[in-house]
């Protein structure tokens, strides 16, 4: 049996905002508010529990299919969260991956300005997908790709933030079992773990019962089970 042996780097695709807000007869922003209420507490208790990197996807590029109301709506959770981050998480180091420059001025400004602030924050990192495409990023990594190159650690110094590590657990609430274009180049050996919470119920017990089952599985990234 491989050792069990706690996820370093932990994604949630949040999903189930709008069923939850259909569920209640209220519009999708309000699930929206309701689901960005709960990324503190996903956020803290992931670290609390020995977690060093956090990884949330917050919009994706295909988002901005949705009405513009929405696509704002989700973007006003967002600012006011990165706005409140210091007071919120204390020493916290926030990246975010995905194409800032094209999300509204307000935001990307608020953005750029708490990763500049929470630069040298350590030991903990929370990582948002913003305006984030999988596909996306693997051709932005190819164009700074050298052609006399064969190596990973080369290929991945053009992604959003090659110094993170892969996720281990990749969690998504909701009840669909995809990764909708979550990290595809990092995800190559995560773990998946589907939950039905929707994700304004999500609460610590869920996360706790997904470090469980992530726990029991075995790791052997293509080798063999060692005795
Ligand atoms: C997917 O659920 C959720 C989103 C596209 C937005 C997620 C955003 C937040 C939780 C709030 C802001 C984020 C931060 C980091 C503060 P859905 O709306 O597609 O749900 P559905 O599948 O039930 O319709």
């Amino acid at each position: 049996m491989v050792e069990a042996k706690l996820p370093t780097h932990v994604a949630v695709i949040m999903d189930g905002n709008g069923r939850w807000a259909q569920k209640c007869g209220k519009t999708r922003n309000i699930g929206h508010i309701e689901g960005a209420k709960r990324v503190p507490l996903v956020v803290k208790h992931l670290f609390s529990r020995g977690v060093r990197v956090v990884t949330l996807y917050a919009f994706s590029e295909e988002n901005f299919a949705r009405p513009n109301e929405e696509v704002q709506g989700i973007f006003d959770r967002v600012a006011e969260f990165v706005e409140g981050f210091s007071e919120t998480f204390g020493d916290v180091r926030l990246v975010f991956s995905g194409e800032l420059e094209a999300v509204s001025g307000r935001l990307c400004a608020a953005c750029r300005q708490a990763e500049l602030t929470t630069r040298s924050n350590a030991p903990f990192t929370l990582n948002i997908l913003l305006n984030y495409g999988g596909r996306s990023e693997i051709i932005r990594a190819a164009r700074l790709f050298s052609c006399d190159s064969s190596s990973d650690a080369d290929f991945r110094s053009g992604l959003y933030h090659p110094e993170l590590p892969d996720p281990d657990l990749i969690i998504r609430t909701g009840g669909e079992k995809r990764l909708s274009g979550f990290m595809p180049y990092q995800s190559a050996y995560s773990e998946l773990y589907f939950s039905d919470v929707l994700f304004p119920d999500i609460t610590t017990a869920d996360l706790d019962a997904a470090l469980e089952d992530y726990l029991g599985r075995s790791r052997r990234f293509g080798g063999i089970k060692t005795p």
